[in-house]
């Protein structure tokens, strides 16, 4: 039954590639490499070429007529791939220089968002997918991807954390794609610890961000609709999201492909950015280089660290019990630059010893499960099973210890009332702001 899906499928995309790709002439000579794929160009072009191209050295030595590397950056969300994505701009001459380059180069007018190539990741989701609607599938970048081979023999770099929604299906159609004009696809997966994903998740779709943090303060200080300034952690925690986790993409994308790279997001002994165009990416000496420099001359790259928006929310909750009036923008910002001075330089503690609400010990034994479960997974991947007992006890124990602090502060909600009922407190409502 499986392999008769697969033919239809590989029918589907075979019509899909006909219907769609239109290319250009200037591939005429080259569409005789792929031919043998059968999916490829559409069947004009392939004929006009077959009996009348030179007969060249490329003819012989068959699979060697695709380039040679393809890329592709799978993410998951919230591993650091927006950073990769940057320096893919910010390097892309370094990059070309290493023979890969990126789809969006090659279109006339330019997508957007065009380092994160959403849109070339869509064309691989289900249809249903959220992402579709907001960035659909753009088939000229396909075909942009398809002329970095066929037309300069190039590699392709494609960097977009979509690619971590693709389904089993998707990820066929994936190396079908791939499959025409590449002959070494790598696939690069990041992973993070599942408990920290998760905290990082609620960030996300709850926008708490340092840089907004202060304005989104301001405008829920004026409506004064909700009870809290951002919504409990504990109603993401109970809905914990197995889905886009690390460990079941990079199983995912291991059941199509054999090169699937996968990075330590908690691995500081080199930047996660110099890992990615060094280690990962294979021949890139001129990117690498670069990359190497830069992070010498900026140091590591600010990591988007989930924040933790804890003297926000007291602000937030003194306004609403009476206890100040915030009346004013400026007023706002200063009182919450007040309550921090206070914990962190007065009282020299940090906002991780705030009384705090926490999950209960099942949501918390299923995280751990979770988190523990993956751990194991990216060892034994990482190790190629090698030595795999040891590290596995090693890093539990280290990883217990992270996730026993998590438990106690990240994974729960500040609690407000009782940190503004106690004496230091009032005091400090009363006397100093
Ligand atoms: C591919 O080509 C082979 C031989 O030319 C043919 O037997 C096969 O049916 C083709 N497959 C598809 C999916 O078109
Ligand atoms: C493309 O590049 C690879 C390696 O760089 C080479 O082996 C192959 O022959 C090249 N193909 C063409 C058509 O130039
Ligand atoms: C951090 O997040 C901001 C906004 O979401 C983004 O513009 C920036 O590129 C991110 N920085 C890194 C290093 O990921
Ligand atoms: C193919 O990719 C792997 C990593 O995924 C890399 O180690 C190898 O060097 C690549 N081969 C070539 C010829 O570039
Ligand atoms: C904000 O709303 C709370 C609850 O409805 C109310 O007790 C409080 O007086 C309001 N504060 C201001 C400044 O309007």
């Amino acid at each position: 039954m499986k392999a008769i899906g697969m033919l239809t499928l590989l029918a589907v995309i075979g019509n899909i590639v006909k219907l769609h790709y239109k290319v250009p002439s200037n591939l005429d000579s080259l569409s005789k490499k792929t031919n043998h794929d059968n999916f490829t160009l559409p069947s004009s072009s392939t004929e006009d070429s077959s009996s009348n191209a030179p007969t060249t050295q490329e003819g012989a030595s068959g699979t060697n007529n695709k380039a040679v590397n393809a890329v592709i950056h799978v993410g998951p969300h919230k591993t650091g791939s927006s950073a990769i994505q940057h320096y893919s701009k910010v390097l892309h001459l370094e990059l070309a220089s290493d023979k890969y380059e990126m789809p969006w180069k090659h279109l006339k007018q330019n997508v957007n968002p065009w380092e994160n190539q959403v849109n070339f990741a869509t064309c691989f989701l289900p249809e249903r997918a959220n992402e579709h609607s907001k960035f659909p599938c753009r088939e000229d970048l396909l075909e942009a991807g398809l002329s970095i081979a066929q037309q300069n023999n190039n590699s392709l770099l494609v960097s977009a954390e979509t690619f971590d929604h693709a389904e089993t299906t998707g990820v066929a159609e994936l190396k079908t794609y791939l499959g025409q004009a590449w002959s070494n696809v790598t696939i690069v997966a990041t992973y993070r610890r599942y408990y920290e994903w998760v905290v990082s998740l609620h960030c996300e779709h709850n926008k708490i961000k340092r840089h907004l943090a202060g304005h989104k303060l301001w405008q829920a200080i004026q409506k004064n609709e909700t009870e809290r300034l951002y919504p409990s952690i504990q109603d993401t925690l109970a809905t914990i999201p197995v889905r886009g986790a690390s460990a079941a993409v990079v199983a995912r994308y291991k059941e199509f492909f054999p090169n699937v790279v996968v990075l330590n997001y908690h691995d500081k002994r080199k930047s996660l950015l110099e890992r990615f165009y060094c280690d990962a990416i294979p021949h890139a000496p001129n990117t690498c280089k670069r990359v190497k420099e830069m992070m010498k001359n900026e140091g590591e790259e600010k990591r988007n660290e989930s924040y933790d928006a804890v003297y926000e929310e007291l602000t937030y909750a003194a306004h609403r019990s009476g206890m100040i009036n915030v009346h004013s923008k400026e007023y706002c910002e200063a009182v919450t630059i007040a309550i921090k001075a206070h914990q962190e330089k007065t009282l020299k503690l940090s906002s991780d010893v705030f009384p705090r609400a926490c999950p209960s010990g099942k949501i918390l034994d299923d995280i751990w499960d979770i988190s523990l479960r993956s751990e194991k997974d990216f060892i034994k991947h990482a190790s190629n099973g090698l030595g795999y007992e040891d590290e596995v006890s090693l890093l539990s124990n280290s990883l217990n210890d992270d996730f026993d602090v998590y438990s106690k502060t990240r994974l729960c909600d500040v609690d407000v009332h009782t940190v503004l009922q106690s004496q230091v407190w009032r005091d400090f409502f009363a006397e100093e702001v």
